[in-house]
């Protein structure tokens, strides 16, 4: 299915509003949290809430392909959870493998590159092999760059980092003296990811619980309150409007970053001009 042929006119026009509200964040991360209290309230077993939470993932990622989102990072299990019971894990293993085989195609064929971050080798082997094959798959897909971080902490990743500029030095591949903050980031799994722009959590929970805490770094946070089951499109759009009337300000003040506004929106302009005398 082409999901820009099957979208509703009226959520068309919203994404337009939105659009044209200034400039979206180039990297979207979700910490998809909550499923598990969503179904207990309702009497059900808890993986029928992470059952549920795959159909918000399809909405949400849906909805930034349409937008034009550069690229969406979905924390979808953390190195933590593995200590959850092993039902549960199981449990979610099975959901993955089966979201992965249902929707590969689909996926395919919207031009979403897939990939995904983490210890992925303490993965089911049936998983490892499904990933393997989703990203060779997706590889040159032009379209939103879907992370899944799966078997993922932030702190395992810096210290593997770490690990593997030891090895680089040893190995006289580079010196202790290059290593800058680019250089380290280079050794991180989300070396071809940019930085975050904008975090989104579910559940009303307002921590990191250890997702790209380099990344991280200037990233805004949003919080929302419902339950990941039930957040959709709609949310997504309400993160993204409170995201696009924040001024994000890097350390600097309010008036430095409004007389860089001025400079770029003259900038541009003048290139506009610049590019019709030339056409001319
Ligand atoms: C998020 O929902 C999914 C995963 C962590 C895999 P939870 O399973 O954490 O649900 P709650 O937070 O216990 O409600
Ligand atoms: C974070 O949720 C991990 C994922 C969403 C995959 P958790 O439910 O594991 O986080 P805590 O334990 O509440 O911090
Ligand atoms: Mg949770």
């Amino acid at each position: 299915m082409n999901w820009n042929d099957s979208q509703q006119a009226s959520d068309k026009e919203i994404q337009l509003e939105l659009m044209e509200m200034g400039k979206f964040p180039r990297h979207i991360a979700i910490i998809m949290d909550g499923n598990g209290r969503w179904a207990v309230e309702k009497n059900m077993p808890r993986i029928a809430g992470h059952k549920e939470g795959i159909e918000s993932v399809r909405d949400i990622v849906k909805a930034c392909s349409q937008l034009g989102v550069q690229y969406l990072t979905l924390y979808a299990f953390s190195i933590e959870n593995w200590k959850r019971p092993m039902s549960e894990v199981s449990g979610l293993m099975k959901l993955l493998e089966h979201y992965l085989r249902q929707e590969i195609d689909e996926l395919n064929a919207n031009g979403v590159r897939l990939r995904a971050i983490g210890k992925i080798n303490s993965l089911p082997k049936v998983v490892q092999k499904l990933l393997k094959d989703s990203e060779v798959r997706t590889k040159d897909n032009q379209g939103l760059n879907l992370t899944l971080a799966l078997s993922y902490s932030g702190r395992w990743d810096l210290v593997r980092a770490v690990q593997m500029i030891g090895l680089d030095i040893r190995r006289g591949k580079i010196s202790p003296e290059d290593i800058n903050e680019d250089l380290f980031a280079s050794y991180l799994q989300t070396h071809d990811l940019p930085d975050a722009d904008l975090m989104v959590r579910t559940s009303g929970e307002m921590r990191l619980s250890n997702f790209l805490l380099w990344e991280m770094a200037y990233g805004e946070i949003y919080i929302s309150n419902k339950y990941w089951p039930e957040f959709r499109r709609d949310d997504i759009y309400a993160a993204l409007s409170n995201y696009l009337q924040r001024e994000r300000r890097y350390g600097k003040t309010s008036l430095q970053i409004a007389n860089e506004k001025q400079n770029v929106s003259e900038e541009s302009y003048l290139q506009r001009v610049f590019n019709a005398f030339k056409k001319s």
